[in-house]
């Protein structure tokens, strides 16, 4: 149980004070009937609230997939770049959304963004092996030689081995190459760090899958939805 304005207010709908107006001019309805005092205790899960006659969608979390455009942060905060949440609507910050591990500065796609902090966890946990799957572009030829090296585990350059990944060659030759790369961890820099290992650049990078999720090709970049319930249970059995 909570304060119906506390519940309002973290919903954006002002801040309490501006919640309590709204209540002493009748505005708000708890389960179809006016609410006469802000401080009334509610079950948000349960009963039903509208604003000026419009039924409140409440979630305690939010889970949101954005096309991540180039040049722009994953962080919640920083002092020189603007970053994936400085993109969301107020509606959706008031959340406190966070971006689900991250995506380097000049990489694009798929980013999920919540403030499940249980999810966030198990999504990003090496124990699960999430698999992501990216997009890119490489500056030389990529070959067998590479496909078998990333199978085998790509060891970077402080030592570390990757468990084995998957590419796959889309088109190579001695101008360049596309290839999908599946990761099952999520190092810092790792795609760009293994192809570099192969003595090789990656120029391009976006990422296309994280789990079971697909990046929504509806989405532009720089845009953003929220994952529907089905998308949200799938990630959630992960
Ligand atoms: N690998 C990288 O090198 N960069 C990313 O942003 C994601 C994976």
């Amino acid at each position: 149980m909570d304060r119906l304005d506390k519940v309002l207010s973290n919903l954006g709908y002002g801040t309490r004070k501006e919640v309590k107006a709204l209540v002493k001019d009748g505005m708000v309805e708890v389960d179809d009937v006016t609410a006469s005092d802000s401080g009334m205790k509610i079950d948000p899960e349960i009963s039903e609230i509208k604003v000026s006659g419009e039924i409140v969608n409440y979630r305690k979390h939010i889970y949101l997939m954005m096309n991540k455009p180039d040049g722009v942060v994953s962080a919640t905060f920083d002092n020189y770049d603007e970053t994936v949440v400085d993109l969301l609507e107020p509606e959706h910050q008031v959340f406190k959304p966070f971006p689900v591990g991250r995506l380097d500065k000049d990489t694009v796609g798929l980013l999920l963004l919540t403030n499940d902090g249980e999810l966030n966890h198990r999504l990003l946990s090496p124990k699960w092996h999430v698999d992501k799957v990216y997009y890119a572009e490489i500056d030389k030829a990529v070959d067998e030689k590479d496909i078998r090296a990333f199978k085998e585990g790509i060891t970077l350059d402080d030592g570390y081995e990757c468990l084995p990944a998957k590419l796959e060659i889309l088109q190579a030759d001695e101008h360049g190459s596309k290839v999908h790369v599946t990761i099952q961890e999520g190092k810092f820099h790792q795609v760009k760090r293994m192809f570099n290992s192969r003595d090789k650049n990656v120029i391009y990078l976006r990422r296309i899958k994280f789990g079971p999720l697909g990046l929504d090709e509806e989405l532009a970049e720089g845009e953003y939805r929220e994952l529907s319930q089905e998308e949200i249970e799938t990630l959630k059995k992960v």
